[in-house]
């Protein structure tokens, strides 16, 4: 009997040991788990409201248009053909994505700021989240709503690959311009761009070169699926072609608006243009193929001698760098049609350039009936109110039997109407 008892105290002792020796085990290797909290946001799904109240889900996985390429490269007539596209908006520039663009490079390009940030919890994943999220509802909120988004600040194109990685599913359009016509228009509309030498042609064109680099590499590394290289020249010459393989590319069906937006500036649907935008007065003509070769005979001999040292990249875009001018094409008939007319309407479109400048698009409309009042930004409005406005269709489109040279000359008529009311 006491033999039994002593092995079951024996027993007792034994666990009483185990499992002080677990505690101790359990108390010097925590478990470690993570954080028991993670931050989530509220709203999992964002809306927007368009014109039609249909509610619109936005988010990272969107496929969104980024357009870019160097300023004065065809950036703002390809943004506004887009807008005149009823499913898709870009809208103005936004000026602060290519910026926040690039302060994350430089954070991240520091190595010692780098450090200071992972010391501070701000990690590269945290940092993407929350450019991301700023990129997005930029893109979203500056502008009415619309299924596809579209953006267009010239050179975000140069964060190709990272915005690539942030919109999976976003699509690139590069804008591609002789350089030297890039360059002649930078000095002479003194188009101010931070590195560039507006006294110097050589060191410009060697500044295009570079940004094109840069920018051409990061398009041929996400590959033909996902980024367009377009020649302004061609896309000026032959639009109807190039919107067709580029809406094919977007996987966004045809419409022929995008081959008259000059009809659509200013309308609600259509094209808001910025006051401030240097290429504003530009993209309110229909296109034409005025502005192509005005370069030629403004570079000064030297540079002209050494372009094909000074820029390079040229060549490798298919530009021969040693005629003066290259031979671009010939344009459409449409397209012939519309320069000679925008030359022979000079006065006309001198005005209204005047007036968009001054007042804004919707002084002018190229239309018959005006809207009676000035409707408000439905963005502005929805802010306010919470609401959505029904809007009014795009009203002045005209049918599509009208030839261009009848749509600009009707302009032109309409000009000298108002005058007269
Ligand atoms: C093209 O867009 C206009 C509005 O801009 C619309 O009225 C028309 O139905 C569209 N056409 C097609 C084929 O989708």
């Amino acid at each position: 009997m006491g033999l039994c008892r002593q092995l079951v105290r024996q027993k007792l002792y034994f666990l009483l040991a185990g499992l002080v020796f677990l505690y101790i085990v359990y108390r010097s290797f925590p478990c470690d788990s993570g954080p028991s909290l993670v931050m989530v946001p509220k709203e999992q799904t964002k809306f927007m409201y368009d014109d039609r109240h249909r509610a619109i889900p936005y988010g990272d996985d969107m496929p969104i248009i980024f357009v870019g390429g160097m300023p004065r490269s065809g950036t703002t007539l390809m943004r506004a053909m887009l807008d005149a596209h009823p499913e898709i908006r870009c809208g103005e520039e936004t000026r602060v994505i290519p910026r926040i663009l690039g302060m994350r490079t430089q954070w991240e390009r520091s190595a010692l700021e780098k450090k200071r940030l992972t010391e501070a919890g701000v990690t590269g994943e945290v940092m993407d989240s929350a450019v991301r999220a700023f990129i997005l509802e930029i893109i979203a909120k500056h502008g009415p709503a619309a299924p596809h988004l579209c953006n267009k600040d010239p050179f975000t194109l140069k964060s190709t690959v990272y915005l690539n990685k942030q919109f999976p599913n976003s699509k690139f359009i590069l804008m591609i311009r002789d350089g030297r016509a890039v360059v002649h228009s930078i000095i002479t509309r003194k188009v101010t761009i931070s590195g560039f030498d507006l006294n110097s042609y050589r060191k410009c064109l060697s500044k295009w070169n570079s940004a094109l680099e840069t920018m051409y590499s990061q398009c041929l590394h996400v590959g033909q699926g996902k980024c367009m290289p377009v020649y302004y020249e061609q896309l000026a010459l032959h639009p109807k072609e190039w919107m067709a393989r580029i809406l094919r590319f977007l996987d966004i069906p045809w419409n022929e608006s995008v081959l008259h937006h000059e009809e659509f500036i200013g309308k609600p649907g259509g094209i808001a243009l910025s006051k401030t935008e240097k290429s504003t007065d530009q993209v309110i003509k229909p296109v034409n193929v005025d502005a192509l070769s005005k370069w030629v005979g403004s570079i000064p001999d030297d540079v002209v001698r050494d372009m094909e040292s000074i820029a390079p990249m040229l060549r490798t875009l298919g530009y021969d760098p040693k005629a003066n001018p290259p031979n671009y094409g010939k344009p459409d008939p449409e397209v012939a049609d519309n320069t000679i007319h925008i030359k022979k309407n000079a006065d006309f479109w001198q005005r209204r350039e005047v007036d968009v400048r001054q007042n804004g698009a919707d002084d002018t409309l190229p239309q018959q009936q005006q809207p009676q009042q000035q409707p408000q930004q439905p963005q502005q409005l929805q802010q306010q109110q919470g609401i959505v406005l029904q809007q009014q269709p795009p009203n002045g489109v005209l049918s599509q039997d009208q030839g261009y040279v009848g749509r600009v000359e009707r302009m032109a008529v309409n000009e000298q109407r108002g005058k007269g009311r």
